[in-house]
């Protein structure tokens, strides 16, 4: 297990039941794995439409392995599947091996970007935010745009999402300033989670973002967007 700061909200046993595309999937999530919230069932739509045939793929904070399954349906290769602690990594094996994905797959106990491995075509990653318990609430989005390249093929990409409380013109123009070709390939409106009502200081960090979430009948909406970041070939 690494030295994390781990939220104890969101970690409840359930039995996930998600339709992405033509894939119906029944992931067991077990108590103290991340249960998937709107950002990770529409990064499971999103990876569902691609083709990830032959790559060599990362993804950073597997949780239930959800994401992982739908990469191995869409032709992954090869994955790497990070978390902080490996009884996590045995539950996202276990969904793995129910869907049957086969290819050769390394679950490593790793501290999000800093990952031993290197030479991959494609990162994924559903960043800790809201429950990140991070003072500086981009601290996972930012050091994945940051590090990414150090992992990434010439021309491979991060495929990851956020919400516009995470301040999207923010993720872009990082993503341009460390050389990444940048494609919006979802984006969506999802009320607030109760969660957030939870947390006075989240609440009053996120009314400062510019154009984090609007209102609409007195209900709070933030728009989830998943990003495509590419590098250039060479
Ligand atoms: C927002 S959840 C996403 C989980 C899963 N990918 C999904 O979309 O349902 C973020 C995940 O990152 C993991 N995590 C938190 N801090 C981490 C760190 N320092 N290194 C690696 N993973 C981390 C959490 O345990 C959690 O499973």
């Amino acid at each position: 297990m690494i030295d994390a700061d781990i939220p104890d909200k969101n970690l409840g046993e359930s039995h996930l039941k998600c339709q992405f595309g033509g894939l119906d999937l029944e992931l067991e999530v077990p108590a103290g794995v991340w249960n998937p919230t709107p950002n990770g069932i529409l990064l499971g739509e999103t990876l569902e439409q691609m083709d990830f045939s032959g790559e060599r793929i990362l993804e950073l904070g597997t949780g239930c392995g959800v994401h992982a399954v739908v990469l191995g349906l869409r032709g992954a290769a090869e994955m790497v599947l990070t978390e902080v602690d490996a009884s996590i990594l045995g539950h996202a094996e276990r969904n793995l091996k129910k869907y049957g994905i086969h290819c050769p797959v390394d679950l490593i106990v790793a501290d999000w970007i800093q990952v031993p491995q290197k030479g991959f075509d494609t990162i994924v990653a559903n960043p800790p935010f809201a429950l990140s318990n991070k003072v500086y609430r981009r601290y996972f989005i930012d050091t994945l745009i940051l590090e990414a390249h150090k992992l990434l093929n010439p021309g491979g990409r991060l495929i990851f999402i956020h919400s516009t409380m995470g301040d999207v013109p923010r993720t872009i123009e990082l993503l341009e300033e460390c050389s990444f070709n940048v494609k919006i390939l979802a984006d969506k409106d999802f009320p607030f989670r109760d969660y957030y009502f939870e947390d006075e200081v989240y609440l009053k960090e996120m009314a400062a973002v510019p154009g984090g979430y609007t209102v609409r009948d007195g209900i709070r909406y933030e728009r989830l967007v998943a990003f495509e970041a590419t590098l250039p070939k060479a």
